[in-house]
């Protein structure tokens, strides 16, 4: 495992999109799995900028997106999908073949996750991932106390996401389930990254550095993983203006 801390989340989010670029250079048909969410953001629209800058050919690429919240359709600002067509799908203009997202609105989930399995498995796997790890440790919608071994799979929500999440809607909303990339695809992928940003992370990265692998903490799986970067900033690293 690497850790970097970056000076701010502006610098973690150039770094990051940099390590996509170079992982598109090194491997152009490349399959990345992307977190949606406030500490991936600033990276995919700095990644934008970047390959309409350069003309990056893209076109090979897969973008698999890492979860979704059941029954938020993709027109919800909330929604995962909402966030990959407007941070990347949309301004890269990708083909429908590149983009592999959770239907959350599906009425039959199980066959949604075999669905995603079977795509992932037909496109050789995830090349390159990246996480983000909730308040309470998860990765994706991988709760506290979930299996390691599952691929695809359906969860009930732990109320600290439930209450967290309503931050990526405009009205109340209820959560109660997600559809999520399980964590064995989090193990199987060839290299992983965990971005983090903010002094609200501090304690729960804390706990992920720290510790041996503890599934009430989701994130401590980084120890088991062969090729993985934990890259988050000063603030996340429990760092203040004092130290
Ligand atoms: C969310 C998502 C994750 C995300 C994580 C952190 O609930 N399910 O995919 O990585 O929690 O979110 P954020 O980056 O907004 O703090």
């Amino acid at each position: 495992m690497n850790v970097i801390v970056y000076k701010n989340y502006e610098e973690l989010s150039e770094a990051v999109a940099e390590k996509m670029l170079l992982q598109i250079s090194l491997k152009p048909d490349s399959v990345f799995c992307l977190a949606s969410g406030n500490s991936t953001e600033l990276c995919y629209q700095i990644l934008v900028k970047k390959i309409v800058e350069n003309s990056v050919d893209i076109s090979k690429c897969s973008f698999v997106g890492l979860d979704e919240w059941v029954g938020i359709p993709p027109s919800n600002s909330g929604s995962c999908h909402y966030f990959f067509n407007k941070n990347l799908f949309e301004p890269l203009a990708m083909d429908a073949s590149q983009i592999v997202v959770f239907d959350g609105m599906s009425n039959n989930l199980e066959e949604e996750c075999e669905k995603m399995d079977r795509t992932i498995k037909q496109k050789g796997g995830i090349d390159f991932m990246i996480v983000g790890v909730g308040m309470n440790g998860h990765i994706g919608f991988n709760e506290p106390g979930v299996s390691t071994d599952y691929y695809s799979h359906v969860i009930q929500l732990d109320e600290v996401t439930q209450s967290v999440g309503q931050k990526y809607f405009d009205t109340p909303t209820k959560l109660q389930n997600g559809i999520t990339l399980g964590l064995k695809y989090f193990l199987e992928s060839k290299t992983a990254v965990l971005m983090a940003n903010g002094a609200k992370k501090a304690d729960i990265i804390k706990k992920t550095l720290e510790g041996k692998v503890d599934i009430n903490i989701p994130a401590t799986i980084i120890h088991n993983h062969q090729n993985v970067l934990v890259a988050i900033d000063e603030a996340a690293f429990g760092k203040t203006s004092a130290d």
